[in-house]
């Protein structure tokens, strides 16, 4: 294999699913591009972002212990172009990008990604990132009409992706959950932002407060999402996420695991098994 990639992968044992499933889960690519219809200044943002993410990703690599060196250092939309030559040769049922997918939402990322993703054989799900940005609206062409609670069946499967790029969950996204999930399928969720909680406490407090979502200083509706996510009634008990750029597993409740994946710049990524019992 191109010694590019750092894959990680995970089996997880989903009782009365109909099949295996292999879900590809990549995160953070900060895709910033430029091209020949870009105007100066989308050409000198996007110079800048990808040099400042040459250093960056060493920054982080240090942090996750993952190695780093000059198969890393290409140009940020050649990270999206070996993710699709890997995705199309491994075939996963479906490949999972939990957010941060561009830098910051500009015209030149856009035409990339409506040129690039149709790359992929398998569908390709997106839940939005901090970094992303952006109005709603604008996500709607890549994550269908709704891009703040999105759903992909798979057979018993579910995967419901929520949008809590603001570290926020709203009402009406938790209602959306919860129907989603409770109506006898098997779910799975993602989201951009892992959570921290008591049980977890000890794995997420090597990330700093801007990296995760806590009970501490959430808003009602968001307090109201940690509460059910963490019940031993919700059915959920995968939540699949990116943000911290390394890969972190921790269980966020009684028999509920939270797993984060490698930053795309440095190769990594989880393949994820969902194996009947
Ligand atoms: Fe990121
Ligand atoms: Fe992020």
């Amino acid at each position: 294999m191109d010694p590019f990639f750092q894959l990680r992968e995970f089996d997880f044992t989903m009782p009365g699913l109909d099949r295996e499933y292999k879900l590809l889960h990549i995160s953070d690519i900060h895709l910033a591009e430029w091209d020949v219809d870009c105007t100066p200044e989308e050409i000198a943002y996007g110079k800048e972002a990808t040099a400042s993410w040459e250093k960056g990703r060493f920054n982080f690599a240090r942090a996750f212990g993952d190695s780093v060196d000059e198969v890393h250092v290409i140009p940020l939309h050649g990270y999206l172009q070996k993710w699709i030559e890997l995705a199309n040769e491994i075939k996963p049922d479906v490949i999972l990008c939990t957010g941060d997918l561009m830098e910051r939402i500009t015209s030149p990322n856009l035409r990339c990604l409506k040129e690039m993703l149709p790359r992929f054989e398998a569908p390709f799900l997106w839940v939005r990132g901090n970094h992303d940005g952006g109005e709603e609206s604008e996500y709607i062409p890549f994550m269908g009409e709704h891009p703040a609670w999105q759903v992909f069946r798979l057979g018993k499967l579910k995967l419901i992706l929520l949008d809590n790029s603001k570290k926020e969950i709203t009402a009406d996204q938790l209602a959306h959950l919860r129907e989603e999930a409770e109506d006898g399928c098997l779910p799975v969720l993602a989201a951009h932002i892992p959570i921290r909680t008591e049980k977890n406490d000890a794995v997420m407090a090597k990330v700093g407060e801007y990296f995760t979502i806590t009970k501490d200083g959430a808003v009602p509706d968001t307090r109201a999402f940690l509460e059910y996510i963490t019940a031993p009634e919700c059915p959920i008990s995968l939540f699949l996420c990116g943000h911290v750029h390394g890969c972190m597993i921790s269980q966020y409740a009684e028999g509920k695991t939270q797993l984060t994946a490698t930053s795309t710049m440095l190769g990594g990524g989880n393949i994820i098994r969902l194996l009947p019992q």
